[in-house]
């Protein structure tokens, strides 16, 4: 045995072959699996792909680029849980492209801003943050109250997110542009399909109360809304198999 080792010990190259291989040994180990993403994120009860509405209001999102200031991942130490909730669980942005981890927080951590405050609340924070909160420095987005959503190519958008793993079904595929025109409309009733095709928990409503129009604000407020409400939290419990599709 150590008369081998002298061999790897004497030459420098036998030596940098000998590292590179259980090198590669290691890294394959731990990379490979992380090619099959189905299996190294655990799938949990609730979690589902965006409505369009949610979907063109994160697009909006990410237009503003409102991850320069704002982070969405609860990490999993008490500070944190603490202030935010539940800390963040690997299904619940499994089907985020791009995801919005983030890592600069200067303002606070969005992932379960949903529910907090009312779409009201929301609409008069944006247009202008220090209207409700006075010692706020985020930039006002009064604009999105006024600009028409463009929705046009919604479809093909949930069309390009099932070419990248988020499973839209056709039916949700064709009907995209109604089911976005149905959730900002509190009359169009339960024959729209709507919650048949994305779960009776979604929100349906005039996000940014103005019924005249559909707007960004109305997207973008839907998207915050959802953000962190998809589990529910209180049945939740890590390592119970009831809790995994
Ligand atoms: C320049 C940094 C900055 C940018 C860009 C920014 N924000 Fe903020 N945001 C803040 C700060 C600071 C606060 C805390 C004070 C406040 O509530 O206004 C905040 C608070 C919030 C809150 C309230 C969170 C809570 O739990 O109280 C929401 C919601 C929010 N921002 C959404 C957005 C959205 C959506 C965008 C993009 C359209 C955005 N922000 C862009 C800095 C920013």
């Amino acid at each position: 045995m150590w008369k081998r080792h002298e061999k790897f010990e004497r030459h420098s190259l036998w030596l940098v072959i000998g590292i590179i291989i259980t090198v590669s040994i290691g890294g394959l180990v731990e990379i490979t699996p992380l090619f099959y993403l189905e299996s190294t994120i655990e799938r949990v009860k609730g979690v589902r792909p965006y409505t369009p509405l949610e979907q063109a209001g994160r697009d909006i999102y990410v237009r503003e680029g409102c991850y320069v200031c704002h982070s969405q991942m609860v990490r999993p130490l008490r500070d944190e849980v603490e202030r935010y909730g539940h800390y963040s669980l690997a299904a619940e942005s499994m089907y985020d492209h791009p995801f919005q981890w983030g890592s600069k927080r200067t303002g606070p951590d969005l992932a379960r801003v949903g529910g907090k405050y009312s779409d009201n609340w929301h609409v008069d924070h944006l247009r202008n943050p220090r209207a409700v909160v006075p010692e706020s420095n985020m930039p006002p987005y009064a604009f999105l109250a006024k600009t028409e959503l463009d929705y046009r190519a919604i479809d093909k958008h949930l069309k390009a997110l099932r070419a990248v793993g988020v499973p839209y079904t056709q039916d949700q595929i064709d009907n995209a542009r109604a089911d976005l025109e149905t959730q900002v409309d509190p009359f169009a009733g339960e024959r729209s399909g709507l919650k048949q095709r994305y779960g009776a928990k979604v929100a349906q409503r005039d996000f940014d109360g103005d019924p005249s129009k559909i707007t960004e604000m109305d997207a973008l407020v839907a998207y915050l809304q959802v953000l962190g409400t998809m589990v529910d939290f209180r049945t939740y419990k890590a390592e119970d198999p009831e809790n995994l599709r």
